[in-house]
């Protein structure tokens, strides 16, 4: 048994996002520093762009007191991360912070660069000139962990899997930039001997997600009889892994993963995007007492998104086997919570698609 890295001051990046606001409600839950250990401070880095919402984490903020500090600010301002770092003992990064939505790439490729490029890049210099002692060589009990994709590795045929060694071919502006980003990281630590893990991840579902990623999408038009778009035949097929299950591997990678390695993360757990949208009208059909047909009746193909990579599968044996991580969530499962989750909580979806949550940002963030 490896024994584990022990961290008090993490900087989260992004963690007013989906992932991140998740990774960080994980991490200052009182009732779990028994399981995951963590009784330390977490520092919040976000530049509240339109998928972070600062009330993502409202109940924590007020909670966690003085274990909590929310930095409004971006991840390419170097003097804010240099001030950042002499003002706290920082001795973890957790880069979840991205531009993260593919159509986005699509349409405006140049932000994804600035953000998952460049902004990756400041903070690894950051990193390095606030981490390495007098003599060049990085402290050796600091890490930095980085959060990526699995869409790195390209598209798949019928057959096989994502390993951690398959090579690198992204196809989307998004994940070529994520891909940019990885390869940075792996550069500092062969470079400057930067300690760092990495992991790969596939599709991530659960509460708090931004509703213009698949599944909050197609929840939302069902609740309000909308029309639930389903790129080209629906045919394409994407592996599903419940958030929570997602960040619970980063925190083991984290405290037991091998220094300069990445690690797959998925749920192997397969699925058409015709089949999961019928599934989730179906659990959509039982929770609002609507008929199955008439959810379903909702279904609409549309034009497919170009240069749509057909199948991503992965495997993850080696973090099985290494860390002894497995899924908890099952899918169908899954979904049920993830489907209540937005029925209980139709105050914040309303903030989000209003907008209003922006306008509470300008007049409580605007000067921090
Ligand atoms: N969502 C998935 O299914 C998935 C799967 C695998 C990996 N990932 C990766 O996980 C990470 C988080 O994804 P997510 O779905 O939570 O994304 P998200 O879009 O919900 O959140 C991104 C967060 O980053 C913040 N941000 C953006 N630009 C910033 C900047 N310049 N400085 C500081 N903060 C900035 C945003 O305000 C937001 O809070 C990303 O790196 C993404 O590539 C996501």
């Amino acid at each position: 048994m490896k024994s584990r890295r022990k961290f008090n001051c993490i900087l989260v990046t992004g963690g007013s996002g989906f992932i991140g606001s998740n990774f960080i409600r994980y991490l200052l839950d009182e009732n779990l520093v028994a399981t995951h250990g963590f009784d330390g401070r977490i520092m919040n880095l976000d530049a509240l762009t339109y998928a972070g919402n600062p009330a993502n984490l409202a109940d924590v903020e007020k909670q966690a007191g003085a274990r909590y500090r929310f930095v409004h600010g971006s991840i390419c301002d170097s003097a804010l991360l240099d001030r950042l770092f002499r003002e706290e003992p920082i001795d973890a990064v957790v880069h979840f912070a991205a531009e993260s939505h593919v159509d986005r790439s699509i349409h405006g490729p140049a932000a994804f660069v600035q953000t998952n490029v460049v902004g990756t890049l400041a903070l690894l210099e950051a990193v390095r000139s606030a981490w390495t002692s007098a003599a060049g060589a990085f402290r050796e009990e600091v890490l930095f962990h980085h959060v990526s994709t699995d869409e790195v590795y390209g598209s798949l045929g019928a057959e096989g899997f994502f390993r951690e060694d398959t090579s690198y071919d992204p196809r989307s502006p998004y994940s070529a930039s994520k891909a940019s980003s990885d390869h940075l990281v792996s550069a500092y630590h062969h470079t400057y001997g930067m300690p760092y893990t990495l992991t790969n991840c596939s599709n991530n579902y659960g509460p708090f997600q931004f509703p213009e990623k698949l599944i909050p999408v197609v929840i939302l038009n069902i609740l309000d009889q909308k029309p639930l778009p389903v790129y080209g035949d629906g045919s394409n097929i994407r592996d599903w892994l419940y958030v929570e299950d997602h960040n619970r591997a980063v925190w083991e990678v984290m405290c037991r993963g091998t220094n300069g390695r990445s690690y797959n993360i998925g749920g192997d757990n397969e699925w058409q995007n015709l089949r999961l949208v019928e599934t989730l009208c179906d659990i959509c059909a039982d929770e609002l007492d609507r008929k199955v047909e008439d959810v379903r009746g909702l279904i609409t193909f549309v034009k497919d998104r170009p240069g749509h990579d057909r199948r991503y599968a992965i495997d993850c044996t080696r973090l099985k086997d290494e860390l002894g991580w497995r899924q908890t969530v099952d899918f169908t499962e899954g979904l049920r919570r993830t489907v209540r989750w937005y029925i209980d909580n139709l105050g914040w979806v309303d903030n989000v698609r209003t907008g209003a949550y922006r306008d509470w940002i300008e007049q409580n963030y605007s000067d921090r």
